[in-house]
Parts: C-alpha cells; sequence; structure tokens
C-alpha cells in the first residue's frame, strides 16, 4: 500500500475515532485515570510538557503516530538534519539547525562544509561584540557604543526583539536596544527622541536586503545620521545579509557585513547573525547558550522515537484539532512577562510557514491547514478575551506557558501560577449551574509548558521546539514550511499604488474600490 493510501485509511479510522470521542468530556478522562495528570507529560532538560489537557487517549495517539509514520516524519526529520533540498519549491536544503550545531559536526550541502562557515561566522560576531563591550570600537566622534538599532522586519525583527525582550534581566553593561520594523514614520520619530547619533550602532538587517520597509529606513536614519554631521558612516552601519552587492551599493564596508546563508529561512534566522543584536544586548556567552538549548533541542527532535520526541506529539495534536475537531485558532498564552512579545514572533513561524492550501505536489488541499495563531501575556488576557475562551462558541486550544520559579517577589509568582493553573484546570473541568449564563462546559483544551527558569538556555530550547513543531505540522498536511510566496502579490502591488500616490505612474486598470481611496489620499495631501 502506497503512504497516501496508508494516509486516506489512518484518517478514516482517526474519523471514526473523533466521533467516539465527542462523546467523552476531558473531565471524564481525569476521573477514570488518576495518573492521567502525569502520564500525559514529559521531562525534557530544559522544560516540562503537560498534554494530559488535552482531548486525547492513548488510542487516539496510537492513531496519531500511525499517521506520522505514513507521513514519513522520521525520514524527513532524517532529511532535514543532513542537508536535503527538502525546501522543494526554492531547491534549498533547510539547515536552521546547523546553526547551533557542535564546531566537530559534519554537516554539507552539495559537498560544501557548512559547519565551518558558521563557526567562522560565529567568531567574528564574539569579536564585534567584545570590541564593543570593552569599548574598542568608537564613533565618529570618538565616544563608545552604547545603543543598537535593529533596521529589519519579519524574520529580521521579531525573533531577535522577541529574545532581546524576554532576556532583558541577562543584559550586559549599561546598553540599550531599539528595533525599527514598521515604515511608519512615527516610529522613527520615536526613535530619533530616544537616541544619541554619535553612540549609536545601526544593524541594517536584511536576507535579501530588498525589502522595502528596510531600505526605506535605513536610507532614512542616513541621512538623519549625515544632518547630525556624521562624516564616517562606515562606523554606524553594520548589515547582516547574504546579498553583499546590494549592502555593498548601500555603502557598508564589506568587512561590517555579518553573513547568512540561503539555507536559513528568514523567521528561522535569529541563530546566525540575525541574532547579533542578542549578542549585543546579552553577550557573547549567553547567546551561545541560547544556541547550546537550541541544540539541545534539536538532539531530541533527531534522535527521539517519534512516540516520544514532544515537538511530533504537539504537532499531531495540533494535526488532531485542525483536521477533526474544525479549531481555526490557536492561542499562546504566556504566564510571563518576559514572553509578553512571544505570541507575535509565533505567528510568522507558524502563519507564514504553514498558511499555505497547496501541497508539495501542487494540488490544492481538501483539508484545512494552519489555524490562526494569536494571545498575549496573562494575567491581562484574563480580563480580556478568557470569556470567549470559557464560553463563547469557538474551539481554542491553548498553549500556557509559565516559569516554575522566578527571580522577584513570591507573592507575585505564586499569584501569577496559581492563575495560570486555574484556567487551564477551569476550562478543562468547567462547572455545571442551572443558570445558562453561569454554566462552564468545560472540554476545552490546553497544553501546559513549564521551565524552572527563562535562561538563555531554555528560551533555546523553547524556540527550538516550536520550531520543529512547525516542521512536523507541514509534514503532515503535506505542505513546504520553508517558502512564503503569499507575500508576494501585496508588495508587488504597493508598487504601483505607491507610484501612483506620488503622481510618477498613473495606473490604469485599478479597481473602483482602490481608485476611490487613491483619489481621498490625494485630496486630502494637496
Ligand atoms: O515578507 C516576508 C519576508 O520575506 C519574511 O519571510 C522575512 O522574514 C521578511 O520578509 C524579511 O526579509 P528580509 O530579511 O529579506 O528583509
Amino acid at each position: 500500500m502506497t503512504p497516501s493510501n496508508d494516509k486516506q485509511l489512518i484518517r478514516e479510522q482517526l474519523s471514526a475515532h473523533f466521533k467516539a470521542m465527542q462523546n467523552i468530556h476531558l473531565r471524564d478522562l481525569f476521573m477514570h485515570d488518576p495518573h492521567r495528570g502525569k502520564n500525559y507529560t514529559q521531562q525534557l532538560p530544559s522544560l516540562y510538557i503537560d498534554f494530559s489537557k488535552n482531548i486525547l487517549t492513548n488510542e487516539t495517539l496510537g492513531l496519531l503516530f500511525k499517521f506520522a509514520t505514513a507521513s514519513q516524519v522520521e525520514e524527513s526529520i532524517r532529511a532535514m538534519f543532513t542537508g536535503e533540498k527538502i525546501n522543494i519549491t526554492e531547491n534549498r536544503a533547510v539547515l536552521h539547525t546547523a546553526l547551533r550545531s557542535n564546531v566537530d559536526q559534519e554537516i554539507e550541502i552539495d559537498n560544501n562544509d557548512i559547519v565551518g562557515p558558521v563557526h567562522a561566522e560565529l567568531k567574528k560576531i564574539k569579536q564585534f561584540v567584545t570590541t564593543i563591550h570593552d569599548k574598542s570600537y568608537r564613533g565618529w566622534t570618538n565616544k563608545p557604543i552604547d545603543t543598537f538599532v535593529n533596521i529589519g522586519i519579519g524574520g529580521s525583527d521579531l525573533g531577535p526583539k522577541m529574545v532581546v525582550d524576554a532576556l532583558e534581566k541577562y543584559r550586559q553593561g549599561e546598553t540599550r536596544s531599539f528595533f525599527i520594523s514598521n515604515i511608519d514614520y512615527q516610529a522613527i520619530e520615536f526613535l530619533q527622541k530616544s537616541i544619541n547619533p554619535e553612540t549609536t550602532l545601526f544593524i541594517v538587517s536584511s536576507k535579501s536586503f530588498n525589502t522595502i520597509e528596510t531600505l526605506t529606513n535605513a536610507e532614512t536614519l542616513k541621512t538623519w545620521m549625515q544632518q547630525f554631521g556624521c562624516d564616517d558612516l562606515s562606523k554606524h552601519f553594520i548589515a547582516v545579509s547574504n546579498n553583499l552587492d546590494a549592502t555593498n551599493e548601500f555603502g557598508i564596508k564589506a568587512e561590517n557585513v555579518f553573513r547568512l546563508w540561503d539555507w536559513v529561512g528568514g523567521r528561522f534566522s535569529l541563530w546566525s547573525a540575525i541574532g547579533l543584536p542578542i549578542a549585543l544586548a546579552i553577550g557573547f556567552d549567553n547567546f551561545e547558550d541560547l544556541l547550546a538549548g537550541a541544540h539541545e533541542m534539536d538532539e531530541h527532535f533527531s534522535k527521539t522515537p517519534i512516540e516520544k520526541n514532544i515537538p511530533v506529539i504537539l504537532a499531531l495534536i495540533d494535526y488532531w484539532y485542525s483536521n477533526f475537531f474544525d479549531a481555526e485558532t490557536h492561542a499562546f498564552i504566556p504566564y510571563d512577562e518576559s514572553l509578553k512579545l512571544f505570541p507575535d514572533y509565533l505567528s510568522q513561524l507558524f502563519m507564514e510557514s504553514n498558511g499555505k492550501s497547496f501541497d508539495l505536489n501542487g494540488h490544492r488541499v481538501d483539508y484545512k491547514t494552519m489555524p490562526i495563531v494569536w494571545g498575549s501575556a496573562g494575567t491581562n488576557s484574563q480580563h480580556s478575551y478568557f470569556q470567549l475562551l470559557h464560553q463563547g462558541t469557538h474551539f481554542v486550544p491553548i498553549d500556557f506557558l509559565v516559569p516554575l520559579s522566578k527571580r522577584g517577589d513570591k507573592k507575585h509568582h505564586a499569584q501569577l501560577l496559581a492563575n495560570c493553573l486555574a484556567q487551564s484546570q477551569s476550562l478543562m473541568q468547567g462547572e455545571n449551574n442551572s443558570d445558562p449564563n453561569k454554566h462552564f462546559s468545560g472540554n476545552k483544551p490546553s497544553t501546559t509548558i513549564l521551565y524552572s527558569e527563562l535562561t538563555p538556555k531554555t528560551l533555546g530550547s523553547l524556540i527550538a521546539m516550536y520550531e520543529h513543531r512547525t516542521f512536523v505540522q507541514g509534514l503532515l498536511w503535506q505542505i513546504n514550511s520553508f517558502d512564503q510566496y503569499g507575500v508576494e502579490l501585496g508588495k508587488k502591488l504597493a508598487v504601483d499604488i505607491y507610484k501612483n500616490l506620488q503622481g510618477t505612474k498613473t495606473v490604469e486598470d485599478l479597481d473602483s474600490s482602490t481608485q476611490n481611496l487613491i483619489s481621498l489620499y490625494k485630496q486630502s495631501n494637496t
């Protein structure tokens, strides 16, 4: 039998099983198995995963594992780690895992070693960070640099910004970090009020170096620096890119360009020189710990059988909810203020990777793929949208993330943890009440991810877990998680509309709505 026939058969079995599961409440699953709260958990070196509050039994997991096997998950994991060109639409390998590999690992693409260049680039990052931190690197007026501004967007912004924010307590020295991504000029104005041009380093971060927002912001800030009298821009503008011609054209010296490679996708790139703002903020040793945490997860993911493999298990549960329970969304709720930007980061990781409707053979899929990813920090979220989670009509699986210990006030932390556990408990068990307004149906699934404290290593492990979960989802849905053609059309149309707004080009065949909106703009800007 071919794998696709196998998959079809298992899908039918899952469908029949789903019908039976619809009559079972999570509360009953807990009642019938007093050890459920331990049986469906896993301790990894840096993370503890409790998936017991999900609507599943051993039979569910057994069928899902069969589905993973028929989807050739283990073979595909091997293919990714060994540099096969699994990004088939772009004919590229997918090797963000090589960015956190040990120096003695052997990984090649087309018979070329890639571990050597990765570690050479890491050495360059380390040396650069040292010159900033020991104040030997100076700006145009001979003052040391104390402010870093990352100019980038998407994967060249969200990952480093989230990590720098999350690891603020690890910051080295009296440095400050800013991230400019939006093309909205207000962001630049705010930045300009907050920084001293003489002590600021701009990192123009763009894999392609042709992203309009990044280049426009970088040009504007370059002009601003010149207006301040900066007569040596090379001391204040460095770049991270795969496009050396473009960085050269922008005026950045070759030795001030940090490299990345086409086998690193933007949303998987924070481990490369795209993570330079992280190393600058928290120091190179902590950056290395972040990489070590991710490597730890890579080891688990590449060496553990699927039945114990956490990214695989979580992706299978996602598949179960999307394709049988019709889940349209998935919420990620960190009870950890340090992770307040994590849901934004995950939105790009999951939705840009798996928000697709054509399979690897170019056929339109007849099943749901990636649900909408959203969320924000608890407890604030309890006072905004939790009403819907408890009593609304949508089925919303949730990931709760929470540290077991925290520096700072014990009372606050115990309250934080209590609230997190109370939410997952109440969503799961509900509460009967004859007054429908006060009735909680429960049976709302969630996974709880615990860690002892958010260290660089823990965070590395956590991010890598989500990266691998994304990849496995794509395998189950048979889609390529590593391209993003869906962002291109809007970019292309914006070029013409911009020219139209500027009056340098008239586009004839515009729809009447866009035409009308353009004329309103023109009227209000005459
Ligand atoms: O527009 C989407 C995208 O291509 C993302 O995939 C990427 O992370 C982002 O733009 C930024 O791209 P670049 O690093 O090439 O500027």
